[in-house]
């Protein structure tokens, strides 16, 4: 597969705020990118794309796709509920927070409702330790969560997805 012109110019836009010989560096924007303008998931062939664009290895993606949480590799629902369950989280309740949110979507940890709304996902410390428990929702932080919390983001995200 080849990317569309529209999305290889946006690399090239890209790539161009590096150093020539550095298109290496411009990975993860680039993979932010695809994931965006795809089904906010990476598929193998693109990321073979990504890589043969760049002149990088396929496996350098990979390395970096698949150690960074806020890549996903397989089909994820519209909004992303990334809980961190790291140290200062977890010992301000963020175990009962996942339950929570586990119990009211009716998914376990890495599911997609079967609306395709949510996916959740367990993120480690997402340095926003001082507003613990917190998590990620898209390029948004969500702090100090507490049960009441999950049920508005959780309202606020249906009524939007509407
Ligand atoms: S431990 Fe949760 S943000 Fe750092």
């Amino acid at each position: 597969m080849a990317f569309s012109k529209e999305i290889t110019e946006k690399i090239k836009q890209i790539t161009d705020r590096y150093p020539s010989g550095r298109q290496k560096s411009a990975l993860i924007p680039v993979l932010h990118l695809i994931q965006e303008t795809g089904n906010n998931s990476l598929t193998i062939e693109q990321m073979d794309e990504v890589a043969a664009v760049l002149q990088i290895t396929p496996i350098e993606v990979y390395e970096v796709a698949t150690f960074y949480t806020m890549f996903n590799l397989k089909p994820v629902g519209k909004y992303v509920l990334e809980v961190c369950q790291t140290g200062p989280c977890m010992l301000n309740g963020s175990d009962e927070i996942i339950e929570y949110i586990k119990q009211k979507l009716g998914i376990k940890n890495g599911e997609t409702t079967a609306d395709g709304l949510f996916t959740l996902k367990t993120a480690e410390c997402l340095g926003a330790c001082g507003y613990a428990p917190m998590m990620q929702l898209g390029k948004t932080y969500r702090e100090f969560l507490t049960k009441e919390k999950i049920d508005d983001i959780l309202d606020q995200c249906r009524a939007a997805a509407n």
